[in-house]
């Protein structure tokens, strides 16, 4: 079995989600804001995705913020929403020059024009390239994902479009906000946490899934090449022998 870490390798996964948690439970180890781990974790999220497209990984989904988040403090959304920014403008040049491709899934209804407008802007310039896509999921819910998607096509039904027998798995998956972007094949969880915290619920059907103790923050390239070389010896059935 060829267990080489690397874009010649055809048994690497094509697209793989990440649950970025453990920031807060980082910062408080140390003593610090919560903020101090979400700051760590973007940096990690940029090292990674950095490595990701070095060893030819095609889709990286990171779940950033959930439906669910909107529950916390109006302090840590705002100095979350604050990195984003941050790491948008700080990216820019790079994803550019190594031919990223960064978008945002999720209902974007709920953002502010400031929010859009840097988002637009990441998306126009970067949108074109296909050496790496990166799709970071805020106020992302796979529950939401599946409504919408559902009242899309009822909208289309109802409207004469298409008709009911046009639903089907795969029109149904193009409604989803990961259209463009096939099945995640693996799926990590850093943090402790043994759950999907709602993130690509549709999707993860037949996802492999990786569960580490790592809080988010101090998450290397080698806690993925060992998620890897763990995905790469299993025996990826889809129901069939
Ligand atoms: C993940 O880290 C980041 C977000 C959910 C925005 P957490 O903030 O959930 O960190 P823990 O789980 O409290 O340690
Ligand atoms: C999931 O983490 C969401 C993100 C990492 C963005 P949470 O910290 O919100 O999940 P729960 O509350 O532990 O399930
Ligand atoms: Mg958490």
């Amino acid at each position: 079995m060829d267990l080489t870490i690397g874009p010649n390798n055809p048994a690497m996964p094509k697209h793989i989600g990440i649950i970025m948690d453990g920031n807060g439970r980082w910062a408080k180890k140390r003593g610090l804001p919560r903020s101090a781990g979400h700051k760590e974790g973007a940096k990690t999220f940029k090292k990674i995705s950095e490595y990701c497209q070095k060893i030819g990984i095609k889709y990286l989904t990171v779940y950033a913020f959930s439906t669910e988040n909107w529950k916390r403090p109006e302090e840590e959304i705002e100095g979350i929403f604050a990195l984003l920014h941050i790491y948008i403008w700080n990216e820019r040049a790079r994803l550019i020059r190594d031919r990223a491709a960064l978008k945002f899934i999720g209902d974007m209804s709920r953002f502010s024009p400031a929010i859009m407008k840097d988002i637009n802007m990441i998306e126009r310039d970067t949108g074109m390239f296909d050496d790496l896509h990166i799709n970071v999921a805020i106020n992302y819910g796979g529950r939401q994902d599946i409504v919408h998607a559902a009242k899309v096509l009822a909208k289309k039904v109802k409207d004469g479009e298409i008709t009911e027998d046009d639903i089907t798995e795969e029109s149904f998956g193009r409604e989803l906000y990961t259209k463009d972007t096939p099945d995640p094949d693996l799926i990590i969880r850093p943090s402790g946490e043994l759950r999907l915290s709602n993130f690509l619920l549709y999707q993860s059907a037949y996802s492999e899934f990786w569960f580490s103790d790592i809080l988010w923050p101090d998450f290397t390239s080698d806690d993925l090449d060992r998620a890897l070389i763990d995905y790469m010896q299993r025996n990826r059935r889809f129901g069939g022998i």
